[in-house]
Formats: structure tokens, C-alpha cells, sequence
């Protein structure tokens, strides 16, 4: 199963830019969390901290012990393997068949014989539906499938956590809608840690275990997926309902007077009608139970005590059969 992992009290600054400050929060091993944000506000620098590519100035990310930030570049190094990353082009080489880019990850960084490294690529290929395409050029397949061929490449090497930065960039409704049932089928068979960053709302509602917020250089919340999806905090309902009307403004922070204007002006924002959490995503039809989403019930039920009304009624409801359609 996947591996946790505990950032605790990360800052970041570029310069005299702070991107985001004391950010903590566990991703649970092997279950899918997704953080949301507005554009800008830092959610592919904190992807990039996590697997040590960018040095926060405060705080640690501990995974297997090894914290990202501070421990010497080998143990980082090492520790990096155990990822897989999925960027938010694909950022596939034009020159290479889809086989010869998915097979890149292998052949750079082990010694496996080529008909070893054949087997491992074509089960990856089947695994993101693009079986019968692996000669082809990523010039020409559609942008959905060049995800899904960033997608394998990112899991040739057996990853046990993988972050996706903006997966469904670039992509319409329907094609956002199969890449999110092909990430909850990824973790029903894999069992990975997943965390996923997006300014996608289908992608919110439906695909993650946990859910995020960045927002103003803060975490705004993290937690089960039910306290952001009920949460009442302007800035969370103003996002979730794609509204202009709140604290989220063009150039992502509105300033004082705009806000006050606002707010005496009846736009108000405080009135969002209560939204309805629906169903995550069950994996397809002949797939293996998520282990993760059996973990996480657990989790969740044992920490009740602490979570907002809302959210409770919201978990309650999607693990009573009759009112929320159950799990298996
Ligand atoms: N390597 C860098 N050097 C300086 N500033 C950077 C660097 N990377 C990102 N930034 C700045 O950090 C901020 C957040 O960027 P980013 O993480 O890409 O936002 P998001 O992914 O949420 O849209 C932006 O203002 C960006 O200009
Ligand atoms: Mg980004």
C-alpha cells in the first residue's frame, strides 16, 4: 500500500514573495487527495517542495523518514524513486513513439532487459486504455491521450505516491470525466498515495478521499472530502460554485474596498444554497475494492468527533446504503 506523507508547517518564498506559509497536512498512504486552489497560488511549487525540486525555507516533508526539505540530496534522491509524476503537459518527447516515452523512465534508470521492460510498458498501456497506440507519435493522438500516456509513463516505475499537476488541462468535460474514473480504477489497482492538483470541480467532487484548499499564501482547510464540499467559508463556496461574487478576485485577492462594497451591497456572499455532496466515484465494473477507501471509513468515522456538523451529516449519509448507494 501507499505511503503517508506529513508536511509540517511549510513556508515558501521566492525572494520577498511568500507563496504560501505553514502548510501542514498528512496524505493519508493510499488514498487520493486532491488540492484545490486559484491560479498562482502556489500549488505547483508545493508539488515541486514535495519531491524536493524546490526547498521551502520552513517546515519538512517526512516520508519514510526522509524529510524533502532538509535531509542530505542522496537520502532525497533515493527517496524520490518512490514517486510518479504526471505534469501538466505530459511533457512527452515529440520524437518518441508513446512505447519509446513510456518506456523512457526504465530504461534511464534501471537495467532491465528489453523484453522485460516490452512486458512492463504494454500492462502499463493497458492499464490507461491506450492499447494499439503505442506507436504512435504524441503529435498524433488527441491531448486526452497524450495524458493518459503521461499517466503510464509516470507509473512504469511502480510508484507508491504520484502527484498530478492539472490533469485535466487542456481537456473537455467528457475526457476530464474518463481521466477521473481512470484515476480511482488507478488506485483501486495500484493502491499509490495520490495527491492531485486541479481548478477542476467535477475532478473535486467526485474523484478525491480528501480535499484542500490554497488560498491567500494559506492552507485554507484540508480533510475529508465532506468538510470542504459543505464548508460555508466564503472563499471555499465562492470556488466550489465558480462565482465572481466573494473574496476571489481577477488577480486572485480582491482588495479591501472591493470587498466591502460587496458586502454591504447585498451581493452577499453568505447565501450560497447548502450544496448536496454527491457519490465519489466507485472503481469500474470487474475492478478490485479500493483498500484505501476501506482505510479511510475507519479514519473518518474515528475522527467525527472533530469535523463540523455538515461534513458529518455529509460522511454519515455516504456510508448509510439506502440514502448514499454504499460501498461494496
Ligand atoms: N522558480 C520560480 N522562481 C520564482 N517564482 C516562481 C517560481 N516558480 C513559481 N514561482 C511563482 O510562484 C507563484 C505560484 O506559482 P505556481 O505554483 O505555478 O501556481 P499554481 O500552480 O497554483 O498556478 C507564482 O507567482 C509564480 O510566479
Ligand atoms: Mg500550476
Amino acid at each position: 500500500m501507499g505511503i503517508e506523507v506529513v508536511v509540517e508547517g511549510l513556508t515558501k518564498s521566492f525572494g520577498k514573495q511568500n507563496i504560501w506559509q505553514d502548510v501542514s497536512l498528512t496524505l493519508p498512504a493510499g488514498e487520493v487527495s486532491v488540492m484545490l486552489g486559484p491560479s498562482g497560488t502556489g500549488k505547483t511549487v508545493f508539488l515541486k517542495s514535495i519531491i524536493g525540486l524546490l526547498k521551502p525555507e520552513k517546515g519538512r516533508v517526512l516520508i519514510n523518514g526522509v524529510d524533502m526539505v532538509n535531509s542530505p540530496e542522496r537520502d532525497i534522491m533515493e527517496t524520490r524513486k518512490l514517486f510518479g509524476l504526471m505534469f501538466q503537459d505530459g511533457a512527452l518527447f515529440g520524437s518518441m513513439s508513446l512505447f519509446d516515452n513510456i518506456a523512457f523512465p526504465l530504461r534511464e534508470h534501471t537495467r532491465k532487459k528489453e523484453s522485460e521492460i516490452r512486458r512492463i510498458v504494454m500492462e502499463r498501456i493497458d492499464v490507461v486504455g491506450l492499447l494499439g497506440a503505442e506507436g504512435k507519435l504524441p503529435g498524433e493522438i488527441s491531448g486526452g491521450m497524450r495524458k493518459r500516456a503521461g499517466l503510464a509513463r509516470a507509473l512504469v516505475l511502480d510508484p507508491q505516491i504520484i502527484l498530478c499537476d492539472e490533469p485535466d488541462s487542456g481537456l473537455d468535460p467528457v475526457r476530464t470525466a474518463y481521466l477521473s474514473q481512470l484515476l480511482i480504477d488507478l488506485n483501486a489497482q495500484i493502491d499509490a498515495t495520490m495527491l492531485i492538483v486541479t481548478h477542476n470541480l467535477d475532478i473535486a467532487a467526485t474523484v478525491p478521499d480528501n480535499m484542500g484548499m490554497l488560498f491567500c499564501r494559506n492552507l485554507v482547510t484540508f480533510g475529508p472530502r465532506e468538510v470542504l464540499l459543505t464548508s460555508d467559508m466564503p472563499v471555499v463556496s465562492q470556488f466550489l460554485a465558480g462565482r465572481r461574487e466573494g473574496p476571489i478576485g481577477m488577480s486572485e485577492e480582491k482588495d479591501a474596498a472591493t470587498l466591502a462594497a460587496e458586502q454591504t451591497s447585498g451581493n452577499g456572499w453568505g447565501h450560497a444554497a447548502p450544496r448536496t455532496v454527491v457519490p465519489q466515484l466507485e472503481p469500474s465494473p470487474g475492478m478490485p475494492v479500493r483498500q484505501a477507501a476501506l482505510r479511510r471509513r475507519e479514519r473518518v468515522v474515528s475522527m467525527m468527533g472533530q469535523l463540523p456538523e455538515a461534513a458529518r451529516t455529509a460522511i454519515m449519509n455516504s456510508y448509510t446504503p439506502t440514502l448514499g448507494g454504499g460501498r461494496r
